[in-house]
């Protein structure tokens, strides 16, 4: 069909026989279904016509002088464009031997002396619109190669059993092969043959993972595919993230150099008001004694004063232990209501004196294990515990809840209490460190920025529900795995660095 630079579109139909009756017939009959027809007397001028014009197709008789039409047939496939080209060969009736020396020459069909008008107008029509279906399924299928192969994605189909069909380019360059080595591969062995299965027993995963054979860190995605209702195949797309997760990790690393800045800031701040007191205090002292001013209930009191601004640099000291501890996790999978039951029995001296407060559990049995550091999350549970009961003065209740959301694939950890409540206009504070509205010495306003520094280290985000009066409900929202590699693709062993420190709640 040509018009394809714009013209207008007409199919032409090159005949080639050295009689002009049976050419006039021919070119009658292709005519008559809508194509124009060019016509050559000999085998050598029909090459040079179909090099000049470039027909849809050719009917040759086979006994063309110069160059047969046998000849001329096995020459234009050999020609660019000649491969796929319809060819219709005029063989003399009866002549079974030339029908079989035409096959062998590699025409696409045959007719036979005399000619039947109608036979060669169907005839034509047939194999110029099979010839189109071809072109147009070709360039479908060129397209659709080309178009897999320019992404720069890892693209994998298998079919249901994950025996691989096909790939792109991407594919066999990742992996430094070929694609004779891929095709037909299991994409077990392929693409995930060095890992370990994953805990359900499962070798091919999606999700985030270091695969070796690709040499970086990937995000794997899969999509069934469903032909007629049942499943064709499988489409893997894996996209190469090692880049994005060396940035994350640069960023994390310079939130922790932040971090540590603030902290060290509040710190000192923290630490300065009690050693001037000491500092200021004790020389007053020193002057009066050298005077020989200094009344005993002076030095009592002072001393007093002294005592007690020991005591706070103390405790800030004690709290700050707190992030050197935690900053190598054990990461190991754990059941959260035995750890919740486990805690209690800990503070249980402690609960014996809440006299007034009761204390209530609401576990959602069989949750999936926590992969966590069992420490520290007993520690979240603690500083939690704590808050609550110094927000229930007066008594009150306090209830530890678990569960799981399947949907995000998050384990729960709620410690609620129906006490005094916080305000909105603090709220946005309560994560900061050094922050609390207790009176001095009863709080380092440490506890909770502990907390959201620990749920952030396990991927997690915490989560403030409170009103004031009524009381308040802290959540911790844990992913059941923590990533093996953490924040940093180079972290491994299921140890990760905690950073236990967070001037935001975590994660929001
Ligand atoms: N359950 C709660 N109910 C009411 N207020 C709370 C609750 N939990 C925390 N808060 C408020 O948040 C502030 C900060 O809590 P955080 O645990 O960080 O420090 P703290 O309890 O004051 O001191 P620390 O825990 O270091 O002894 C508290 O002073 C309190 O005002
Ligand atoms: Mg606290």
């Amino acid at each position: 069909m040509r018009g394809d630079t714009g013209e207008q579109s007409f199919t032409l139909v090159l005949v080639v026989d050295a009689d002009s009756q049976t050419r006039e017939t021919l070119r009658q009959a292709i005519t008559r279904s809508g194509c124009q027809v060019a016509v050559a007397p000999d085998g050598a001028e029909g090459l040079s016509a179909f090099e000049r014009l470039g027909p849809d197709m050719v009917v040759v008789g086979a006994g063309i002088p110069m160059v047969d039409g046998f000849t001329l047939c096995g020459r234009l496939r050999e020609l660019p464009g000649g491969d796929r080209l319809p060819v219709l060969m005029v063989t003399p009736p009866g002549d079974q031997q030339a029908i079989e020396r035409a096959l062998e020459a590699g025409v696409t069909d045959v007719i036979t002396m005399p000619i039947n008008v109608n036979l060669v107008r169907n005839r034509a029509q047939y194999l110029l619109g099979a010839a189109h279906i071809d072109r147009v399924i070709e360039r479908a299928k060129t397209e659709w190669e080309a178009t897999f192969d320019a992404v720069s994605d890892v693209i994998v189909l298998t079919d249901p059993e994950g025996q691989i069909i096909r790939c792109n380019r991407a594919t066999v360059e990742g992996l430094q092969t070929s694609f004779r080595q891929v095709i037909g591969r299991p994409i077990r062995e392929a693409i995930f043959g060095d890992l370990e299965p994953d805990g359900e027993g499962a070798w091919v995963r999606t999700g985030e993972m270091e695969l070796p054979c690709l040499g970086g860190y990937c995000d794997v995605s899969r999509y069934p595919i469903r032909l007629q209702d049942s499943l064709y195949g499988v489409v893997y797309i894996i996209q190469d993230i090692t880049e994005r997760k060396q940035m994350e990790a640069k960023l994390v690393a310079s939130q922790r150099l932040a971090d540590l800045g603030r902290l060290a800031a509040g710190v000192a701040h923290e630490i300065n008001s009690p050693l001037q007191v000491i500092t200021g205090v004790s020389r007053s002292l020193m002057d009066r004694l050298e005077q020989g001013t200094l009344a005993t209930e002076r030095l009592e009191r002072n001393l007093d004063v002294i005592h007690r601004s020991g005591w706070r640099c103390a405790d800030i000291v004690r709290a700050l232990r707190t992030y050197a501890h935690a900053s190598a996790a054990q990461i190991e999978p754990n059941d959260l209501n035995e750890m919740v039951e486990d805690t209690l029995l800990l503070i249980e001296n402690q609960l014996k004196s809440w006299s007034n407060i009761a204390v209530e559990t609401d576990l959602t049995p069989d949750l999936p294990p926590l992969r966590c550091d069992r420490n520290q999350i007993t520690q979240v549970l603690i500083n939690l515990l704590t808050n609550a009961r110094d927000a229930v003065p007066a008594g009150g209740k306090i209830t530890i809840g678990t569960a799981y959301d399947a949907e995000s694939a998050r384990l729960v950890l709620a410690v609620s209490d129906t006490g005094v409540g916080i305000a909105e206009s603090i709220q946005a504070n309560l994560f900061d460190p050094f922050f609390t509205t207790k009176p001095a010495g009863e709080g380092t306003g440490l506890g909770l920025s502990i907390v959201a520094g620990i749920v952030r280290a396990h991927a997690g985000e915490i989560d403030v529900n409170s009103v004031v009066g009524k009381g308040t409900t802290l959540t911790a929202y844990l992913p059941d795995r923590v990533p093996e590699v953490g924040s940093s693709p180079s972290a491994s062993g299921g140890r990760f660095d905690a950073s236990p420190y967070s001037e935001h709640p975590a994660g929001t």
